[in-house]
């Protein structure tokens, strides 16, 4: 079985996000969407409410899982037999620091990345950047579910 890892921080997931992971669910038998849980990083949103926004954003696709980890990537694969990550490349300025990791990764375990170019459409978004301009007013429906969208919202009153 070709198991495949889409890992990310997803304070919330965003369009962009589906797009790579189900893209992924159509090159590998079993996508694991892992949530990294950060304690160091703020966050919008709780590890257990981006995990449940997760699985029914992905409910469509019968090979996706989602989880969350903390530590290195590679030890989170290593203990499932997770042999590829799946990353979005948006544009040039994502390039440096994925190739870094990508090749820290391989240089660990022997973990191999597979980059993805992200849609056109999503080549701008960011779950930071939805955040910024949704806290300000901005009206950013379509970036991500609608249930999502309406979550980030209460969030967002409420702060
Ligand atoms: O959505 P993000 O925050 O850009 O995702 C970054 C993530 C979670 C993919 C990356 O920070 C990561 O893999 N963190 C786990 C810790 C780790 O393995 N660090 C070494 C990378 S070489």
């Amino acid at each position: 079985m070709r198991k495949a890892v889409c890992p990310g921080s997803f304070d919330p997931v965003t369009n962009g996000h589906l797009d790579i992971i189900g893209r992924a669910a159509a090159q590998f038998d079993e996508v694991t969407v892992a949530v990294l849980i950060n304690k160091r990083k703020a966050s919008l949103f709780t590890v257990d409410e981006r995990i449940e926004m997760l699985q029914e954003a992905t409910a469509q696709h019968g090979n996706v899982v989602v989880d969350a980890f903390h530590g290195l990537l590679v030890d989170f694969c290593q203990e499932r037999q997770i042999t590829a990550i799946v990353k979005g490349l948006r544009a040039i300025s994502d390039f440096d620091y994925e190739l870094q990791m990508a090749q820290m990764n391989n240089r660990l375990t022997g973990v191999e990345t597979f980059f993805v170019s992200t849609n056109p459409l999503y080549s701008y978004l960011s779950s930071s950047l939805v955040k910024e301009v949704a806290t300000y007013g901005g009206d950013v429906r379509g970036l991500l579910p609608d249930k999502v969208y309406k979550q980030m919202k209460i969030k967002l009153d409420q702060a």
